[in-house]
C-alpha cells in the first residue's frame, strides 16, 4: 500500500447526496472527480483511497475498480475475474464475499454472478496453493463488489469492509435511527457554519446532533471505526493509517460556545440520544431535553439552524395523522424562529401541511424509503 500508482475510485453514496458527496471529495483534491448516478469517481493512489475513508461523511463505501470487460455470458466472468492476481489481495486463510448488482445484462441474477465470481477466486488461489478461502458474510477480510450493466462488468475491491455509517460511536439504535451518512449529508446540504445553534427537534436517537458536532469540531467521522476493508489487504501498512489518524485527532478543535440542542418527547428516546452522545464523546456538550415540538421555542435572537426528521408515515393512511403535528411545528417555527433556517428529511405531504412556502425540495432516498430534503428560511407571514 506504499505504492503511489493510481486508481480509480468509486464512492457510493445515497441516490440525492451526490452533489454533496461531490463537494467533499473535490475538497480532499482528488484527481478526475466526477458525480454520477448513486455515487462519485475519482482518481487517487491507495493513500488517498484511506483518507477517503477516514474522512467522508456521506459515502457509503469506497470501491476500489481492479477492472472492467465485457461478459455477454458465464464464461467470460469466471475468465475475465480469474485473470485478476487476487493473491496480491487476500492473506492466506483469508475470508471472502462477494456482493453483484446486474442491470440490463445477459447475466440478469445478481446471486448467479456473485457465484461465479466466488469460483474464480477460489479456483484461482487454490491453484496457486492457497487453502480455501472460507466465503463469510460482513466481517470477511476480502470483499468484492462486481457491477454488471449493459454486460459491462466492473470488479472493484470494497475497502471500506462494513458500511461506512457504522462510524462506531452509536450504542443505542431507537426505533428508526438515521443512517449517519445521510445524517451528515442534511447537515452539510443545510450549509451550517459549525457555529451558529443547531436544534433537532425530534432527535431520536441523536444522529443528527453528533453528526453536526463531528462537522463543527473538524473530527474525522472514522475516527471511531475499530477497522476498515482495507486494514485486511496484504498490502496494507499500518503506520500509514496510524499517522493519517493521528494527523486527524491532532486538527480537531473543541465544541467551543457552538449550542447544538436536541429535543425529544420521548424520554427513552432520549436515553438513547444520551448515551450515543456520550459514546461519541460530547457528553456534557450537547444538550438533551424532553420537549414537544408543538409547543418548539428556541431562545429570540438565535437564528438557528433546525434540522430535523420528524416521524413520517411510510404506509398508506399513517401521514394523514401526522399533518396537524407538522401543522403545529410549523407555527411555532413561524411565531418564535424567524430568521432561522429550517432543514428537514420528510415526505413531500407533509412539507405541503406546513405551508412554510416551497423553499428547496430535493429527492433523496433513505433506504427504500422516497424522502424530501425540504429546506426553507423561516419568515414573518406576509
Ligand atoms: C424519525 S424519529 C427521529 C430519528 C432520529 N433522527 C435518529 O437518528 O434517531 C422521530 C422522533 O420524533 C419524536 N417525536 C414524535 N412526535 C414528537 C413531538 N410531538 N415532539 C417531539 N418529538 C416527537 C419521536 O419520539 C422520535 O424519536
Amino acid at each position: 500500500m506504499s505504492s503511489q500508482s493510481k486508481s480509480t475510485f468509486f464512492a457510493t453514496c445515497a441516490p440525492g447526496l451526490e452533489a454533496v458527496l461531490h463537494k467533499e471529495i473535490a475538497d480532499l483534491r482528488f484527481a478526475k472527480v466526477e458525480r454520477q448516478v448513486g455515487g462519485v469517481r475519482f482518481d487517487g493512489s491507495d493513500k488517498d483511497m484511506i483518507r477517503a475513508n477516514l474522512w467522508l461523511r456521506t459515502a457509503g463505501r469506497v470501491l476500489k475498480r481492479l477492472t472492467r470487460f465485457e461478459a455477454h455470458g458465464s464464461d467470460p466472468l469466471y475468465r475475465g475475474t480469474k485473470d485478476l492476481p487476487w493473491e496480491q489481495y487476500i492473506k492466506k486463510g483469508g475470508t471472502l464475499r462477494v456482493d453483484a448488482q446486474t442491470k440490463d445484462s445477459e447475466l440478469d441474477h445478481s446471486h448467479f454472478v456473485e457465484q461465479r465470481i466466488k469460483d474464480a477466486v477460489v479456483d484461482r488461489l487454490t491453484e496457486l496453493g492457497f487453502p480455501r478461502p472460507v466465503v463469510v458474510g460482513e466481517e470477511a477480510d476480502l470483499r468484492i463488489h462486481a457491477h454488471l450493466y449493459r454486460n459491462r462488468v466492473t470488479i472493484s475491491l470494497d475497502s471500506s469492509g462494513s458500511g461506512l455509517r457504522k462510524r462506531g460511536y452509536r450504542v443505542e439504535n431507537g426505533r428508526a435511527p438515521l443512517a449517519e451518512t445521510l445524517a451528515a449529508g442534511m447537515v452539510l446540504a443545510s450549509r451550517w457554519n459549525g457555529k451558529a445553534p443547531m436544534v433537532d427537534p425530534f432527535c431520536g436517537s441523536g444522529t443528527l446532533l453528533i453528526e453536526a458536532a463531528l462537522i463543527s469540531c473538524n473530527m474525522a467521522p472514522g475516527r471511531y471505526r475499530k477497522a476498515f476493508g482495507f486494514q485486511s489487504w496484504p498490502s496494507f501498512i499500518p503506520k500509514v493509517w496510524n499517522k493519517m489518524l493521528a494527523e486527524a485527532r491532532a486538527g480537531e478543535c473543541p465544541l467551543g460556545k457552538t449550542r447544538i440542542i436536541g429535543y425529544d418527547k420521548n424520554e427513552g428516546h432520549l436515553r438513547q440520544a444520551q448515551a450515543n452522545v456520550d459514546s461519541a464523546g460530547f457528553g456534557d456538550k450537547i444538550q438533551l431535553e424532553v420537549a414537544d415540538a408543538r409547543t418548539f421555542s428556541p431562545r429570540k435572537g438565535w437564528n438557528a439552524h433546525v434540522i430535523t426528521n420528524p416521524p413520517y408515515g411510510i404506509r398508506v393512511g399513517e401521514s394523514e395523522d401526522l399533518e396537524p403535528l407538522y401543522s403545529d411545528f410549523a407555527e411555532c417555527l413561524r411565531d418564535h424562529a424567524v430568521g432561522s433556517r429550517l432543514t428537514m428529511l420528510t415526505q413531500d405531504t407533509l412539507v405541503d401541511a406546513m405551508d412554510l412556502g416551497p423553499g428547496k425540495q430535493t429527492r433523496l432516498r433513505n433506504g427504500a424509503i422516497e424522502c424530501t430534503l425540504y429546506q426553507v428560511d423561516i419568515k414573518e407571514l406576509a
